[in-house]
């Protein structure tokens, strides 16, 4: 059997296919590496699995502790600077700094905390969809999915953002150098921009101090004045904050509706009991989700995983994709069926410590734009068959959703 490859080209296109080939057969396995540093890269497949690692303690993010070679020093220098402007984000620490740091701003993502933005997530949606309702058409990346998560993530952190545009290119170009087949240039345009970012907050920081309000940055830079943070931690968790929320919530409502389009059973069930979409939300990130691959962990000594002898400092990759059609976990996964039950503490967002932050708000976002989309409107189509999904698999969305639609 071929060595997995990352970077295949049909793994963007439809990545569910090759990874059952791999779960069936040899689902704990050494693949080529996602990133160069780590030669030694394995890649786990079956949901088990796959939540056994990210659940645990033998398993940390920073590879710096389990080995003298240090994954930036292996690295080419566009690359290694890069990784070095990000090594402060909360993925990529462990216990006990990332509990120190997560714990700043935990409160902000409550249930309780997203639940209070649905008038805004709702106003916002409404006043996107009356910018293209009268047109018949839209590009749903373009005009939905991309501006409204920024809006929503600046409003819940207590941010003005002036523009949104510039958020969107940088927080494209980290995602575009988290790739596995980022190159060179690629490094170089994400340096720039998280360059440019860091001024930014730092700007934005300053001018919060003079105004600070009842808000998550108001505290965060009260926690730095205390000593609980340092300038370099408050400007990562908000610049890791920005990008999550911003990145995985486009593809998510692109990936989404698409799956959607593409079963008109399930979407035409949905029009008809919106009450369904809390349930439905959940299958269509599991059946299409934006994030298909964690952030490699390393065991922090020999362990045996599926009857594989993995080392200490080996690069262990969990395909959250894999796991999520892992018949063994979901019956029939190849099927979209929105009444599906998921246990709601499934991989979906991620097990253990580093589950997502965000979960609580990407579930609502994505219910008020699909719900908002499907109340105002009767019929809506894709306009081709021809789809565009970017080249990147740790990230997997499309570049544009044209659909044509009639409004109720
Ligand atoms: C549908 C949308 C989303 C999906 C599918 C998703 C998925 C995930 C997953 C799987 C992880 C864990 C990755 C790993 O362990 O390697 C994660 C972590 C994270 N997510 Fe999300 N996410 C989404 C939306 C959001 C939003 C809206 C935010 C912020 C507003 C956010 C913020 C974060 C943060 C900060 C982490 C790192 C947590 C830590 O390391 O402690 N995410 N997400």
């Amino acid at each position: 059997m071929e060595k997995f490859n990352p970077t295949l080209a049909r793994l963007n296109k439809d990545p569910y296919p090759v990874y059952r080939q791999y779960r069936d057969s040899d689902p704990v396995h050494l693949g080529i590496p996602l990133y160069p540093e780590y030669p030694e890269s394995w890649y786990l497949f079956r949901h088990e699995d796959v939540e056994a690692v990210l659940r645990s303690r033998l398993f940390i993010n920073d590879r710096s502790k389990t080995s003298d070679d240090l994954p930036c020093t292996a690295a080419t220098p566009p690359r290694k600077a890069f990784w070095e402007q990000v090594e402060k984000w909360l993925l990529l620490l462990d216990a006990p700094g990332h509990t120190r740091i997560r714990s700043q701003v935990s409160r902000s993502f409550t249930r309780q905390s997203a639940e209070q933005l649905i008038p805004f997530i709702q106003k916002t949606a409404d006043d996107l969809l009356d910018r293209v309702i009268d047109r018949g058409e839209v590009d749903i990346v373009r005009d939905f999915a991309v501006p409204l998560p920024v809006a929503v993530i600046a409003r819940l952190l207590g941010l003005r953002i002036r523009d949104p545009g510039e958020l969107r290119a940088w927080s494209r170009s980290i995602a575009n150098a988290m790739a596995p087949e980022a190159t060179p240039k690629l490094y170089d345009e994400a340096l720039e921009k998280t360059g440019d970012f860091t001024h930014y907050l730092q700007k934005a920081f300053r001018e919060k101090r003079k105004k600070p309000g009842n808000d998550p940055v108001s505290s965060l830079l009260q926690a730095q004045d205390d000593g609980e943070l340092d300038e370099n931690e408050l400007v990562s968790l908000c610049s890791m904050i920005i990008f999550a929320g911003q990145e995985t919530t486009i593809d998510a409502i692109g990936n989404s509706l698409l799956a959607l389009l593409q079963h008109p059973d399930q979407l035409e069930k949905l029009q008809s009991s919106p009450d369904l979409l809390p349930n439905a939300v959940e299958e269509l990130l599991r059946y299409n989700s934006p994030v298909q691959i964690a952030m490699v962990r390393f065991p922090t000594e020999d362990v045996e995983i599926g009857g594989k002898q993995i080392r200490r400092g080996n690069g262990v990759t969990a395909i959250l994709g894999s796991a999520n059609h892992d018949p063994k976990r979901f019956e029939n996964p190849e099927r979209l069926d929105i009444t599906r039950t998921i246990k709601s503490r499934d991989v979906i967002f991620g097990r253990g410590i580093h589950r997502c932050l965000g979960a609580h708000l990407a579930r609502l976002e994505l219910q008020i734009v699909l719900g908002t989309l499907l109340r105002r409107v009767k019929t809506i189509q894709l306009e081709s068959d021809l789809l565009h999904w970017r080249k990147n698999i740790v990230f997997r969305g499309l570049t544009s959703l044209p659909v044509s639609f009639e409004a109720s």
